[in-house]
């Protein structure tokens, strides 16, 4: 059990001993030492646990900053290391899925089927002409094909770009054009609350905005009617039982440095980025990270409960734990789908060990009440983890009490799209703070800063920033290195620091507190949209003339988006026209960016330079000081 040390309210939670003692990590200050005096020793040595079919040349090169490299030279493939190293052991016959639909199907694959499966995808994309270097757009509810899909991409060594299945046309077709994807692959839907998603029409209407799609394959998933088109739409059941879909597809030979995949993110501007990650530097940092944060053994049965369209779902639903030979669980719909329950089922019906979601998950969890996980064994769980937002005290505590029994160490890792793997996180063996995500990871230096680059003071708020280039960090910005540079370089280009956009501060233990973005990105339930998205939407409303988008903090989804509109001359605002605006928002970006409320102003409020100043609708509608208003124009 563990014990608590200090008073309530400041309680440090120790890990028990039986969690020391099988920890794959023991010094963490010995270790975190080492690795920033050198980095590049630590990261070599982690990547020779890895298989390269030529070794690196060089470990890290920054001659040409801020566009870094690591291990330039080497040859790999990251699915070598998740499926092909594994089938010549007896993980071939170890199960790398377990996977449950909502309606209650259930499918398991070993790695040797799992290999089979990527495989045949992989030979039936070939047969579309899918060439290396490429980006398929993916598009797909929570089922293996989504999965299985991904690795087909890489395997023969073109790059995906997986668009979440919550986002809606104009996010998905945005995302098409931008990656100039010539196949889609979708499903006819997937099962979410009992009803079937629409991903086919969704993907439909898209693809009629995209004009690089030759071609969409789609998975038969919920087996409703959806409409084909004849020259370009083929069903994936349908390839994959003729003959070019054979069971045996050669892995291609990548570099290092060669584009994995895209993943679009939210910024500071409407247009989402397109963070490019690749082979090498990625898939040593994931798989670093998830076998010495999770502790990962060779028994685990990992459940990361996240979607794969975003990051946490890429790296550590997918890539990491199948480098490090996990069985991972994988679940498709609602965690209270039919009831509050699901999620305990499963994690008893499957013996979960360890269980990585997000505060947003835990906190919808914990409304139902103590009953529900209450009438499950949940002895298997050994390890919790929480990532897309700061957990709430009460979230932590409920979830490591609860949850966990008491014995399970609670890993709160802070990390972004960009950063491809948990950058400040706790180990089994750090005695923990609720609400704290405590240090950074091997190799990773941070640091608190003022407006000027200053470090801050123990106890006072600050700009956060990395000090130096990891392994798994995006290289670029797809199609735009200027704006790459700009986002996240530009400001410390002096110091050499990467820019992280949020706001933390440190405690006179060296623990560090996340608090939040500190630009015009939200996240809302975990989820990452930018203002400005939200806002173009918005304007593209035909009564509205112009808007501007906040976050205000919320219960459950910790950060709700509300929505300031000015109406075209004549035109009042009321109760309908709110609830279609909101509608409106829905339908082109997706039911995440609804927005909770929206209200109608005569005017927005502006610097002179005519930028709107959220922060200052944002102060006024929490009641609270509205600071500097020396640049508001009048
Ligand atoms: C926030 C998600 C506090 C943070 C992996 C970051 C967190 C943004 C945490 C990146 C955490 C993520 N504690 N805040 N443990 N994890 N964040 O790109 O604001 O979707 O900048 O990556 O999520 O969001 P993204």
């Amino acid at each position: 059990m563990a014990d608590i040390t200090k008073s309530e309210g400041d309680a440090l939670y120790h890990p028990s001993k039986e969690i020391i003692k099988n920890a794959n990590v023991k010094d963490y200050e010995k270790i975190y030492k080492q690795s920033i005096e050198d980095p590049e020793k630590f990261w070599a040595k982690e990547a020779s646990q890895l298989e390269w079919y030529k070794k690196w040349k060089t470990v890290f090169d920054d001659s040409e900053r801020p566009f870094f490299k690591w291990f330039a030279g080497g040859k790999i493939n990251i699915v070598h290391n998740a499926i092909d190293r594994h089938l010549k052991t007896w993980r071939r016959n170890k199960l790398a899925l377990i996977w449950e639909g909502e309606p209650g199907d259930v499918r398991t694959m070993s790695y040797h089927a799992l290999n089979r499966e990527v495989s045949k995808t992989a030979n039936v994309l070939k047969s579309m002409g899918v060439k290396k270097g490429e980006i398929v757009t993916i598009y797909m509810p929570q089922i293996p094909e989504l999965a299985i899909t991904m690795l087909a991409c890489v395997k023969i060594g073109a790059a995906h770009s997986v668009v979440y299945g919550g986002f809606s046309v104009e996010a998905l077709a945005d995302r098409i054009s931008n990656a100039n994807s010539r196949v889609l692959v979708t499903a006819d839907g997937g099962w979410r609350r009992g009803k079937v998603t629409d991903l086919k029409s969704i993907a439909n209407d898209a693809m009629d905005r995209s004009p690089t799609i030759e071609v969409c394959i789609t998975v038969k998933r919920t087996d409703h009617e959806v409409h084909m088109e004849n020259d370009r739409d083929f069903w994936y059941h349908d390839l994959m039982a003729l003959p070019i879909a054979s069971p045996s597809c050669e892995t291609e030979v990548m570099d290092s440095e060669d584009m994995l995949f895209i993943l679009f993110t939210s910024g500071t501007t409407g247009k989402p980025k397109g963070l490019v990650h690749t082979h090498g530097g990625y898939q040593v940092f994931t798989s670093s990270t998830h076998r010495n944060v999770f502790d990962i053994k060779d028994e685990d049965r990992w459940w990361c409960a996240a979607d794969p369209g975003w990051i946490t779902g890429h790296s550590y639903m997918v890539y990491a734990p199948l480098i490090n030979g996990t069985t991972v669980m994988m679940y498709e719909g609602a965690p209270n789908h039919p009831y509050p329950n699901r999620w305990w089922n499963m994690v008893e019906k499957y013996g979960i060990n360890i269980l990585y979601t997000s505060p947003t998950a835990v906190r919808g969890l914990m409304r139902f009440g103590d009953q529900w996980p209450k009438r499950h064994d949940l002895s298997s769980l050994r390890l919790l983890g929480s990532v897309g937002e700061p957990i709430n005290p009460e979230a932590w505590r409920w979830y490591h009490s609860v949850i966990g029994g008491g014995k399970c160490p609670i890993m709160d890792t802070w990390w972004q799209t960009e950063t491809g793997g948990f950058m400040i996180t706790p180990l089994p063996v750090t005695p923990l703070k609720p609400g704290s995500a405590t240090k950074p990871y091997f190799g990773v230096e941070v640091g608190i800063v003022d407006e000027n680059g200053k470090e801050v003071k123990a106890g006072e708020e600050g700009k956060l920033v990395i000090k130096k280039p990891t392994p798994g960090m995006a290289r670029t910005i797809f199609g735009d290195p200027d704006r790459y540079h700009e986002t996240y370089w530009k400001e410390y280009e002096k110091q050499g620091w990467y820019k992280a956009g949020d706001s933390a501060r440190m405690d006179e233990d060296g623990y560090i507190w996340v608090i939040g973005r500190i630009d015009d990105v939200i996240k809302v339930s975990g989820y990452r949209l930018g203002t400005a998205e939200v806002e173009s939407a918005l304007v593209s409303y035909p009564d509205v003339a112009e808007a501007a988008a906040i976050a205000l903090p919320h219960e459950l989804k910790g950060n709700a988006i509300h929505v300031y509109c000015i109406l075209k001359a004549g035109l009042k605002g009321d109760k309908k026209l709110a609830a279609e605006i909101k509608k409106h928002v829905s339908n082109e970006i997706g039911p995440i960016a609804r927005p909770e409320e929206v209200h109608f102003l005569e005017s927005l409020p502006k610097t002179r330079s005519g930028k709107i100043m959220r922060r200052v609708l944002k102060a006024r509608a929490m009641g609270v000081d509205e600071g500097d208003l020396s640049t508001l124009e009048e």
